[in-house]
């Protein structure tokens, strides 16, 4: 794992508040029949977008129901869980401004990235209502407003178009024309899974990259952190 000026992560342990060093945490890898249910969602995702409504109740309750302890669980603030994000986000070569993190969950990723890029404003967006706010928690008031949570589904997000500099996801299924939608022309995408291939909200490498093709993407990296793998993209400067 390269250790990069800004790999904050590695220079402190992620917290309970955004401003708190990162503690690891044991937790509870995921079953094998939550990774194949992850995994199935994730190619419906990437395969037959149109058919996210029909599941999209079932996954929003499951999460709400799992919100309270994710963190715990998860060890979704620990260096492991994050590993791969903090990796990918040191080939992006410009400082972002404003940043989009997708599937935010409790916002531990969404806190790592507002650490990592103190000058950007962070937004973090969750179809989960619990999760929201579990992450809300974690930022308490932010007089500057630098970090924000809301709902919202990432395939029809509630955020203008070019709107971002980079957009993220940790462990989420991808919805390729929204990210394509609200990414600036030049701007970066990360995709990481925690996991790697064992993360149930996964999509192979070779899909990523031929569906972020078509809609004006381009791979600029791609590479591994601990268990996770993560990839990098580019929306083409001249892309609409
Ligand atoms: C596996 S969790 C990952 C959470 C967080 N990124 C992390 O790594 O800890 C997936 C998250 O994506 C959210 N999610 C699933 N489908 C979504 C959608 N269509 N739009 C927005 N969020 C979604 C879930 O509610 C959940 O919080």
């Amino acid at each position: 794992m390269p250790v990069g000026a800004r790999a904050t992560l590695f220079r402190a342990p992620v917290a309970r508040s955004w401003h708190d060093p990162v503690v690891a945490e044991p937790h509870t890898p995921p079953n094998r029949r939550v990774i194949l249910a992850g995994k199935t969602i994730s190619a419906i995702v990437a395969h037959a977008p149109w058919a996210w409504p029909l599941i999209r109740r079932p996954v929003t309750r499951f999460f709400d129901s799992a919100a309270q302890g994710w963190d715990s669980r998860t060890g979704s603030a620990s260096s492991e869980r994050l590993a791969a994000l903090a990796s990918a986000v040191l080939e992006v070569d410009r400082s972002p401004e404003r940043i989009l993190d997708i599937g935010c969950g409790t916002g531990s990723a969404t806190v790592f990235l507002a650490r990592e890029f103190p000058r950007a404003r962070i937004r973090g967006v969750d179809i989960s209502p619990a999760m929201i706010h579990e992450a809300r928690k974690k930022v308490g008031l932010d007089p500057e407003a630098r970090i924000a949570f809301r709902e919202g589904d990432a395939s029809q997000l509630p955020f203008p178009d070019a709107g971002f500099d980079l957009v993220t996801q940790n462990n989420m299924p991808v919805f390729f024309s929204e990210i394509s939608r609200v990414l600036r022309p030049g701007g970066y995408v990360v995709i990481a899974s925690s996991l790697g291939r064992r993360t149930p909200f996964s999509t192979p490498e070779s899909l990523i990259r031929r569906k972020l093709r078509r809609h004006g993407i381009v791979t600029t990296g791609t590479g591994g952190a601990g268990a996770g793998t993560w990839l990098v993209g580019r929306k083409e400067p001249q892309a609409r």
